[in-house]
């Protein structure tokens, strides 16, 4: 787990590091049958497209992340699949369940600016409209001190620099998708006014960090400790996260779209099944008794250089088997 990603040449990463920003778009699609050359086309242009909306104003760091879903790989690309890349496992706990749901591809749009993610969204959209089916859209935005809407200071503990990269890029483990990454999207939604009854000790213990100040606690059944876990050799092992608030005062929804990267779905999926299914300190995640994930989908970035010469479509015979 500790290789290098940069061992491998020549794989220059979507902007998956990017930095964590004031607004998001998340559209999740399914390409219709017959869409595939479309939605190819817009994969090969995603850098283009992104430069014409975000070159005049680089200090607003626009940028999109695409990501492929396991049923469209066959259909897109005929080329091996990444090795991890399969559906979303969904989870049924004692409490709480983990939903799957469709998605064939992730635009993760995100920028300083929300005019920018709208202005790129509306493009992409434009070119893929006849071509796919919106299963999702979400927008997302920083709150007050990037919190989110349970108001807790969320994204603390991403790792950064090397350590990011080495979390997340896919190295000589799958040298054919090196440069590339997984990312699973869940939506969830709160119950804002059951959480807001808690007292605020109740919540910090829930959550493993004081609400103010923004400190670790000592708490074993935390979402912080369920989501800290370790690696055969005892090293932690991390995924980068750039959840979002969103929601509707008007229509009363409030949510946190997780968003969570990684070298590999093992290790978001080992965090999911602690929340989910517990662990020896807690039959679950106490954060699932006032959130209820309503999507689950995981997807494959393939890198720069896949999008920049994509391999060649599938004959039509082999994409619909
Ligand atoms: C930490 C919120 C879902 C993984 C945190 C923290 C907050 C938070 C406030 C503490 C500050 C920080 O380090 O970011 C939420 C909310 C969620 C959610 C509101 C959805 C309702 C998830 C999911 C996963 C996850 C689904 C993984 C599958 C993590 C990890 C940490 C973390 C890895 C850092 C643990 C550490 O301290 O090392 N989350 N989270 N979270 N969360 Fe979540």
């Amino acid at each position: 787990m500790t290789t290098e990603p940069q061992s491998v040449p020549g794989a220059e990463p979507q902007p998956v590091l990017g930095p964590l920003t004031t607004a998001a778009i998340f559209l999740v699609l399914t390409v219709r049958p017959g869409g595939e050359e479309t939605a190819r086309e817009v994969l090969g242009d995603l850098r283009a497209l992104e430069r014409s909306f975000g070159f005049g104003t680089p200090e607003a760091a626009l940028s999109c992340v695409a990501g492929v879903g396991s049923a469209a790989w066959d259909r897109l690309f005929d080329h091996p699949r990444p090795a991890g890349l399969h559906p979303f496992r969904p989870l049924a706990g004692p409490r709480h369940s983990a939903v799957a749901t469709p998605g064939d591809l992730l635009l993760h749009i995100r920028a300083t600016r929300f005019d920018l993610c709208f202005g790129l969204a509306a493009e992409l959209m434009r070119r893929l409209r006849d071509a796919v089916t919106v299963e999702d859209e979400v927008p997302g935005f920083k709150y007050l001190d990037a919190r989110d809407l349970l108001g807790f200071v969320d994204g603390t503990e991403n790792p950064v620099g090397a350590a990011a990269r080495r979390a997340v890029l896919i190295g000589a483990e799958d040298p054919g998708h090196a440069g590339g990454s997984y990312v699973i999207v869940q939506k969830y939604l709160h119950d804002l006014d059951a959480w807001n009854a808690l007292p605020a000790e109740t919540q910090e213990r829930i959550i493993g960090r004081t609400k103010a100040t923004n400190l670790e606690l000592e708490e074993p059944a935390s979402h912080v400790e369920l989501n800290t876990i370790t690696g055969p050799d005892g090293e932690e092992q991390q995924i980068l996260r750039d959840n979002m608030p969103f929601g509707s005062p008007g229509g009363g929804e409030f949510g946190t779209y997780f968003i969570g990267y990684a070298r590999t779905p093992d290790v978001i999926e080992q965090m999911l099944r602690n929340m989910f299914l517990g662990t020896a300190d807690a039959s679950h995640d106490r954060i699932l008794d006032f959130s209820t994930a309503v999507t689950g989908t995981l997807f494959f970035v393939p890198s720069d250089d896949f999008l920049d010469d994509l391999p060649a479509l599938p004959e039509a015979g082999e994409r619909e088997q």
